[in-house]
C-alpha cells in the first residue's frame, strides 16, 4: 500500500519541490498552506503525472488551533501520515524595534507552533506503527544569532535543537527526525522575508530550490539528523563552533545590513 506524506507550506518553493519528489516515488499526498488555488494546481499536476492521490487542506497555520484542524482533517478522511514535513515558514528582515509585531508573532505560530505541535500529533500514530519520518525545515539561520532577522534565525534555532532532542528520545522507535537546514535558496522566501536591500541578497550564494529540496529529500530517507545542504554552508556551521560568539554576531550583522 501506498504511503502518504503530509507537507505544510507545499503552494511554493522547496515546499512543492518536495512534494514533485515524493509524487515521483509514488507517496501520496497531503498538501497544506493558504494559497487553495496553488494547492489545487499542485493536485492535478501531481495526480495525472504520477497517478498517486492527493488531498488538499487550505489552512494558515498562524491561526489557533490550526495544528490540531490539520490532525483532524486527516484522522476524519482516514489518512494516515507515514512521513511528516513541517516546511511552511517564512521571515522578516527589519530591525527589531521597528518590525511589524503581528507579523513577528504570526512567524512564531508558524515557524514554531505550528511545526511543534503537528509533530506532536502524528508522532504518537508513527510511534505505535513502529515507523514514519519527520522532516522539520530549520536552516543554516539555526546555527547563530542573526542581526535584522532576530526572530526569525532564532526560531530556526528552536526547530534545529528541538529536532535533536527529540531525535534522541525516539531512537529504538523506528521514527526518525530530520533537521533540514538550506542555505539561502531562490524561492519567495526572500520577497516575503521584505530582503530587497539588504546586504543578505547581495553577500550570499542563493542555491537552487531543485538542488536544494533534492538533498534534503535524500537526508530525510536516510534518517540523518542534521542535514545542512552545501559544503559552503557546512564550513560556516561548523565555524560558530569556534569562531567567538561576539565575533560571529558581528559578521552577521555585516552580512546582512
Ligand atoms: N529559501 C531560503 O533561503 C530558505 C533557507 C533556509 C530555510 N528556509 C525555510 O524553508 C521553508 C520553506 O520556505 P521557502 O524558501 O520555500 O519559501 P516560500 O517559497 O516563501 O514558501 C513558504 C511556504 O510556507 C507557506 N506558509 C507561509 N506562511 C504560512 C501560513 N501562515 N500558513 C500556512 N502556510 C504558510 C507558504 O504558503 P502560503 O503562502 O500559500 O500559505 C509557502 O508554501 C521555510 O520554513 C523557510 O524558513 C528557506
Amino acid at each position: 500500500m501506498s504511503k502518504t506524506v503530509l507537507i505544510t507550506g507545499a503552494s511554493g518553493g522547496l515546499g512543492r519541490e518536495l512534494a514533485g519528489l515524493f509524487a515521483r516515488d509514488g507517496y501520496n499526498l497531503v498538501l497544506v498552506a493558504r494559497s487553495d488555488n496553488r494547492l489545487y494546481a499542485l493536485k492535478d499536476k501531481l495526480e495525472s503525472e504520477y497517478g498517486v492521490k492527493v488531498s488538499v487542506f487550505p489552512k494558515d497555520l498562524s491561526e489557533k488551533y490550526a495544528a490540531r484542524d490539520v490532525f483532524d482533517y486527516s484522522q476524519s478522511n482516514h489518512i494516515s501520515v507515514d512521513i511528516l514535513v513541517n516546511n511552511a515558514g517564512f521571515g522578516d528582515f527589519s530591525a527589531f524595534a521597528d518590525a511589524d509585531i503581528k507579523k513577528l508573532h504570526n512567524l512564531i505560530e508558524v515557524n514554531i507552533n505550528a511545526l511543534m505541535e503537528l509533530t506532536h500529533f502524528y508522532l504518537k500514530p508513527m510511534i505505535e506503527s513502529g515507523g514514519g519520518k519527520i522532516m522539520n525545515l530549520a536552516s543554516t539561520a539555526a546555527f547563530q544569532p542573526g542581526p535584522m532577522m532576530s526572530v526569525y534565525y532564532a526560531s530556526k534555532a528552536f526547530v534545529l535543537h528541538f529536532s535533536e532532542g527529540l531525535s534522541m528520545e525516539l531512537r529504538n522507535t523506528g521514527v526518525s527526525v530530520t533537521a533540514f537546514c538550506p542555505g539561502p535558496t531562490k524561492t519567495n522566501f526572500s520577497k516575503n522575508a521584505e530582503l530587497d536591500g539588504s546586504g543578505l541578497l547581495k553577500n550570499l550564494n542563493w542555491s537552487s530550490c531543485d538542488s536544494a529540496a533534492k538533498y534534503g529529500y535524500k537526508k530525510l530517507m536516510r534518517g540523518k539528523v542534521v542535514a545542512i545542504h552545501g559544503l559552503r554552508n557546512k564550513i560556516m556551521a561548523a565555524a560558530t563552533k569556534i569562531v567567538p560568539r561576539a565575533l560571529t554576531r558581528k559578521i552577521v550583522y555585516r552580512i546582512q545590513r
